[in-house]
């Protein structure tokens, strides 16, 4: 159980501890510094490096949570309403970096390699939007998870 939630935890605070960073404090600081096609391939080679960390973070995440939650609670039936906001909430978040990932990010990097910086301007608008979603309600999943039980 240790190993278990250890593994749990640090998933989540690499994953929402990423978001936060790069929404609240890269993202600002390249749009000051940086003109658009530096900036644009900035981020590509950020994401690139991210997604790993973040790919990584949702398998343990999902793992370890699930394992917690059928060895811990004995499965759905058995678990606390803020077990079953974290699992929803997490759900929500894997599903909107699933879609970030596929879709926006695909695009990013392709109009990137075509040189077409306004297109590529738009994708990463978007990713920006729904990395600011997710981190918000990672923020949520992570106030719900560790003060619920106190509840
Ligand atoms: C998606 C499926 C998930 C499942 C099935 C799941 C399940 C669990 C379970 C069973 C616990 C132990 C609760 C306890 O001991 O009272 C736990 C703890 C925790 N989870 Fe999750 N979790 C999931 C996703 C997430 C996500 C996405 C985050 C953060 C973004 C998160 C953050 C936490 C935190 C911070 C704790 C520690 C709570 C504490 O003991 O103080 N979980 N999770």
């Amino acid at each position: 159980m240790a190993f278990n939630i250890a593994l749990h935890i640090l998933s989540a605070v690499i994953w929402v501890g990423g978001m936060f960073f790069a929404h609240q404090a890269l993202r600002p600081a390249a749009v000051q510094v940086l003109e658009p096609p530096l900036r644009l391939e900035l981020w590509v080679q950020v994401f690139r490096r991210f997604f790993v960390w973040v790919w990584l973070s949702i398998s343990l995440l999902l793992i370890t949570g699930y394992w917690m939650l059928f060895s811990w609670f004995g499965g759905f039936a058995g678990a606390p309403l803020y077990v079953h906001l974290m699992q929803g909430g997490g759900l929500i978040m894997v599903c909107v970096y699933l879609f970030v990932f596929f879709v926006p990010y695909r695009g990013l990097k392709q109009s990137v390699i075509v040189q077409d910086y306004p297109k590529a301007g738009a994708y990463l608008n978007v990713i920006r939007r729904l990395v600011g979603f997710n981190t918000l309600l990672g923020l949520l999943v992570i106030t719900t998870a560790a003060a619920g039980r106190y509840l």
